[in-house]
């Protein structure tokens, strides 16, 4: 049956076009995710004679008749579902789907019963207007930020957390907010809200209101969806609503779908998972035990990035929108170096205007808004593609003689120290540092995307300055960095455990 339902997901997602599907993030879950998110309820902790059900946006209903069949096969004897979906031209299929289930149970006997509600879940949602609560909730929220001045979703949640991310947090803290107490939820979606600035407020409904017990991550992106022009990396938790304190948190990987069934889960305790050394909160995940020992390395770090007195900015220079500064003739006493992506190398920044790539800041009009100083700085990049080996890449930038402003990129993050100016042997040691596995790994437990946020960075421990001088002392012993050196550098003077 849920093969079924997931023809027809095909056949409806093929019917429209991908604008369409934006408008209400119509991205339909694949029948083995369905099964796998189902398989996740506790059925033990259930009342086996009425399981109340809740899907926010319900679409052919394939969440909701994968946890009904689970409940079925597992001794549940009643299931009373209710089902959010606002697009009317699913309401037929959906029917048609939920009648099946019923039949099913009628079958055996059992009850199952539904309520469609053709209706928004953020507008009219079910924790503020009715006193129903919830067991169960499997669910495949939609995804797509909203405008925090025009849209009809703005401040919509703002009494259960701070921000207007995106609507899927939206509909996740409902849910939660409309669960019985050791209600248990169940949610595919971005990964994106485990860390970074937008979800904090958030992430710390989710923590402070529920027990993380469960994190699901695909090592590969592709196909987890129906629809697989997806490129979003998504993520599977299991959460139950409760106050109480727990300790350990389970993280579940598998290559993509068609391994889910042999999914390799281990426990992690929690305080390695969850950082709670700053107010950020973020939410960590080792891929395996190696990245488990790089976080727990990296607790043994005294110091955060930002603690140890360093800033990191985006660089100021927007191409598009500074074109009639940009020149690609060098020879001129008026312009000064753009620094770019493909001039930061680990050995140092590279721009002699010779790349085909390289670009010129012509000193007209209002140019030191668009400029920084001409300081030493380590510049990190903010954006790798998937296949590049490291996510982070760093180089330092020594400053060029007799210049007062540089340009930098708003592809690049510079780095530097926010009381004072970075010293060669600081600046290198640093750059050491972030080109580094053990930093590469570490930050990959900490984000899924492949930009680098100056957010993350700033909370990540760090050794201590005066470790990372004695580490840019001791790399400038090597004329020419390779990776290879680097990791020796940092196995000697860091930490020979890592
Ligand atoms: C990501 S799809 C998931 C559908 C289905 N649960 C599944 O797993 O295949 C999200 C669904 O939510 C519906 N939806 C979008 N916005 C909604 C809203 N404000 N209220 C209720 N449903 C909504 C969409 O039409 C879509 O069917």
């Amino acid at each position: 049956m849920i093969t079924e339902i997931r023809s027809k997901q095909k056949k409806y997602s093929e019917s429209k076009s991908i604008e369409d599907k934006k408008i209400l993030g119509q991205y339909f879950t694949d029948s083995p995710i369905a099964e796998f998110m189902s398989s996740l309820i506790d059925v033990k902790s259930l009342n086996p004679n009425r399981v109340r059900l809740l899907d926010c946006g319900a679409g052919h209903g394939i969440l909701t008749a994968s946890s009904a069949i689970f409940l079925l096969k597992n001794g549940v004897n009643r299931v009373e579902a209710t089902l959010y979906e606002l697009d009317e031209k699913l309401i037929y299929n959906l029917v048609n789907v939920l009648d099946k289930v019923k039949a099913l149970f009628s079958k055996e006997n059992k009850i199952f019963i539904y309520t469609i509600i053709n209706d928004d879940f953020v507008t009219l949602r079910p924790d503020l207007i009715s006193q129903l609560q919830f067991d169960v909730s499997v669910i495949n929220p939609p995804y797509f930020k909203y405008s925090v001045k025009e849209s009809i979703y703005s401040k919509k949640t703002s009494d259960l957390f701070k921000g207007d991310p995106n609507i899927y947090a939206s509909f996740i803290a409902i849910t939660l907010s409309a669960m019985a107490d050791q209600g248990q939820v169940v949610v595919i979606s971005p990964r994106s809200f485990l860390n970074g600035l937008y979800f904090k407020g958030f992430r710390k409904y989710l923590l402070t209101n529920s027990k993380l017990e469960l994190i699901h991550i695909f090592k590969s992106r592709k196909d987890v969806f129906v629809d697989s022009d997806i490129l979003q990396e998504n993520i599977i938790i299991k959460m139950v609503k409760t106050l109480d304190e727990y300790s350990e948190i389970k993280v579940s990987t598998s290559n993509g779908i068609l391994d889910l069934e042999k999914s390799k889960i281990t426990a992690y305790p929690k305080k390695i998972i969850i950082d709670t050394s700053n107010t950020e909160d973020i939410i960590r995940i080792p891929e395996s035990k190696k990245d488990y020992d790089v976080l727990e390395n990296a607790e043994d770090f005294s110091s955060t990035f930002s603690n140890e007195g360093y800033f990191i900015s985006t660089g100021p220079v927007v191409e598009h929108r500074t074109i009639m500064h940009l020149t690609s003739d060098h020879n001129n006493k008026d312009h000064v170096p753009l620094i770019k992506a493909h001039n930061v190398l680990i050995n140092g920044i590279v721009w002699d205007g010779n790349h085909k790539k390289d670009l010129s800041f012509k000193l007209i009009s209002n140019y030191d808004k668009h400029l920084v100083a001409n300081n030493r700085y380590v510049l990190l990049k903010r954006f790798t593609s998937k296949d590049e080996r490291r996510r982070l890449v760093a180089g330092v930038y020594h400053p060029i003689i007799n210049l007062k402003h540089v340009g930098i990129t708003n592809k690049l993050n510079y780095i530097g120290r926010k009381d004072s100016l970075l010293s060669k042997d600081e600046a290198l040691g640093l750059a050491v540092l972030f080109n580094s596995e053990f930093m590469d790994n570490y930050y990959r437990c900490i984000s899924g995307n492949t930009q680098v946020n100056a957010t993350d960075i700033r909370i990540m421990k760090i050794p201590t300055r005066e470790q990372i001088i004695l580490l840019g002392k001791y790399a400038a012993n090597f004329p020419v960095l390779e990776y290879k050196t680097i990791e020796l550098i940092i196995k000697k003077h860091i930490n020979d455990r890592i």
